[in-house]
């Protein structure tokens, strides 16, 4: 599996987010890095209701108090450090972590499958 550089992991303040792209074959998968209380966690962009971007392209994944990442479509809720869906359409199921490595302060990222 393909491993990209993320960015320095202080570029990325808690609660604060940084979008990837990560190749999957031909295919260009967009994911999300996230500093949860200066842990980081890596997400597939792409709802567990509908194949659908969390975000509205603006890099905003966090819910108002920061408690969850909020799909904006249908207003599903996730637990930050798993991804596993708490409230909403898709309850019970989980978005599609990424695998994140720190070396030296660089954050990297890679598919898990
Ligand atoms: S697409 Fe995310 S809750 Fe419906």
């Amino acid at each position: 599996m393909k491993t990209i550089f993320v960015g320095r992991e202080d570029e990325i303040l808690p609660f604060q987010s940084k979008k990837i792209v990560l190749k999957k074959g031909a295919i260009n998968l967009e994911g999300f890095i996230i500093n949860y209380k200066g842990k980081f966690f890596g997400y597939v962009n792409r709802c567990s209701h509908i194949s659908l971007a969390l975000d509205w392209g603006d890099n905003d994944f966090f819910s108002e108090d920061k408690k969850f990442l909020l799909c904006k479509n249908h207003g599903a809720l996730y637990d930050p450090e798993t991804g596993y869906c708490v409230a909403g359409p898709c309850a019970g199921d989980s978005l599609e972590q990424l695998s994140l490595k720190i070396e030296k302060g660089k954050l990297y990222c890679s598919l898990l499958q």
